[in-house]
């Protein structure tokens, strides 16, 4: 099971051997853009098996074809909320081991004017307060989308807040867990900076690019 990062109270990063071997090869800049839609699914639908561990569960009666038994099932309505437009390639691989959990959308782009994070797409299930709700965005650079996305899922009723991301920046990290010391932050790998330019290092380059073939 991961544990809690030294450096951050409320960071998990993972090290289990399967999702570092697919870390090596989503970060290779030889990984064209399919084997790479593949590789952002594959690692999201493991990381998502761990951090789904604290989800609650009620027990239900179950008919085998033997006889009646006692079972478990998820209890809370989930809800998968990716930023745009690389945390749409992490939908796959969650719904395919979560099917039942609900999708809603964010898309944020800065105000050129104000340099502010804004949303030019917010939809999402109305009941957010009903079960857990997962951000996922592959990147955690600056912080700034996440921050805001995370106050728009406030806004909207969320209570009990998850980010799932593959690479991490620390000025990331540190800002989204000063602007919300209560979120849980699970990344693949805690890399070592940002570039002047926001791209994380050594980071996988540009995740929306590689994904879609548009770099
Ligand atoms: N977004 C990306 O896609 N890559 C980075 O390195 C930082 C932000």
């Amino acid at each position: 099971m991961p544990k809690a990062h030294p450096d951050f109270k409320n960071l998990v990063e993972f090290d289990h051997p399967l999702i570092q071997h697919k870390m090596s090869w989503i970060r290779d800049e030889a990984t064209g853009h399919r084997s790479f839609r593949g590789l952002l699914a594959q690692i999201a639908g493991l990381m998502v098996f761990e951090v789904t561990r604290s989800f609650p569960v009620s027990p239900v009666k179950v008919r085998t074809p033997l006889e009646v038994t006692e079972a478990r099932r998820l209890s809370a309505n989930i809800t998968v909320v990716p930023i745009l437009r690389s945390g749409l390639g992490m939908i796959e691989g969650i719904l395919y081991v979560m099917p039942e959990a609900r999708v809603g959308h964010l898309g944020i782009a800065r105000d050129h004017d104000t340099l502010e994070p804004v949303a030019y797409l917010n939809k999402l299930p109305k009941d957010l307060a009903a079960g857990p709700v997962l951000l996922v965005d592959p990147m955690l650079a600056t912080g700034g989308s996440a921050s805001s996305a995370i106050s728009m899922l406030r806004e909207a009723g969320a209570k009990d807040l998850r980010m799932i991301c593959l690479v991490a920046a620390p000025e990331g990290v540190k800002r989204l867990l000063k602007d919300h010391p209560d979120v849980m932050v699970y990344t693949a790998a805690l890399d070592r900076a940002l570039t002047d330019k926001g791209y994380i290092t050594p980071g996988l380059g540009d995740a929306g690019d590689r994904m879609y073939g548009t770099g």
